[in-house]
């Protein structure tokens, strides 16, 4: 059962709307309709074995090489930058990595700027690009509530429909990146099991193009 593909998909809407490219590229696992409390889904006649895991898991499980591919955001790439092959963009889950904060929120440049998120690396990356000095605030969620509370001026966070910052009276300063599903490989899978990869890779791009 080696030369099956393992996948790791995330848990939840995303992954669900992943599943279903997967499964119209011809990669179907009868299992997933009716999951149960099963974790792992396997279809051998199209040789690849599915398990979900949380969204943010999904790179470790690949570049640890439990999983040949997986699907993440380009958040988590971003963030933790794991040591896999990004093989394509799905298109879907689409949203925007952004600086928000009060919509009167003025930056002086001679204060350093504090700012509240989950994503430090992004966060880092993109002041030190500006040349920028922070005050580096490491929140696990919610992380609206910094700026309103006054505990940042900023924050760096997730935006997709805007309703979170709409609902508390915040605003998008700035657009850091934009952020959609990317289909990774495992480094040592990708040259041993080349030829599955590949083709599952280029039959998910077929499908794709067609639903966009
Ligand atoms: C994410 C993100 C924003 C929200 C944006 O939070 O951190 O808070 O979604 O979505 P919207 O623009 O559609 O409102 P998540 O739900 O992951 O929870 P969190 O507060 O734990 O980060």
């Amino acid at each position: 059962m080696n030369d099956m593909l393992n996948v790791a998909l995330p848990k939840g809407r995303l992954g669900d709307k992943v599943y279903a490219l997967f499964e119209k590229a011809g990669y179907g696992c009868d299992d997933i309709a009716d999951p149960g409390r099963k974790l792992v889904f396997e279809s051998p006649e199209h040789g690849v074995r599915y398990f979900y895991v949380k969204p943010s898991d999904v790179a470790i499980y690949v570049e640890r090489g439990a999983a040949d591919i997986g699907v993440a955001g380009k958040d988590i790439l971003l963030e933790y930058a794991p040591e896999v092959y990004e093989l394509l963009d799905f298109g879907v889950g689409r949203c925007q990595m952004c600086v928000c904060g009060r919509p009167d929120f003025r930056d002086d440049p001679s204060r350093t700027l504090r700012v509240a998120t989950k994503f430090t690396k992004i966060t880092r990356d993109y002041y030190a690009a500006l040349g920028r000095s922070i005050d580096m605030i490491h929140l696990n969620g919610s992380i609206e509530l910094a700026p309103i509370l006054g505990l940042s001026d900023v924050i760096v966070d997730i935006v997709e429909t805007g309703a979170t910052l709409r609902e508390n009276g915040l605003a998008v300063l700035a657009e850091v990146c934009g952020i959609s599903a990317r289909l990774i490989a495992n480094k040592v899978s990708y040259k041993f099991k080349y030829e599955a990869v590949t083709a599952l890779a280029a039959r998910l791009q077929g499908r794709i193009e067609v639903s966009q």
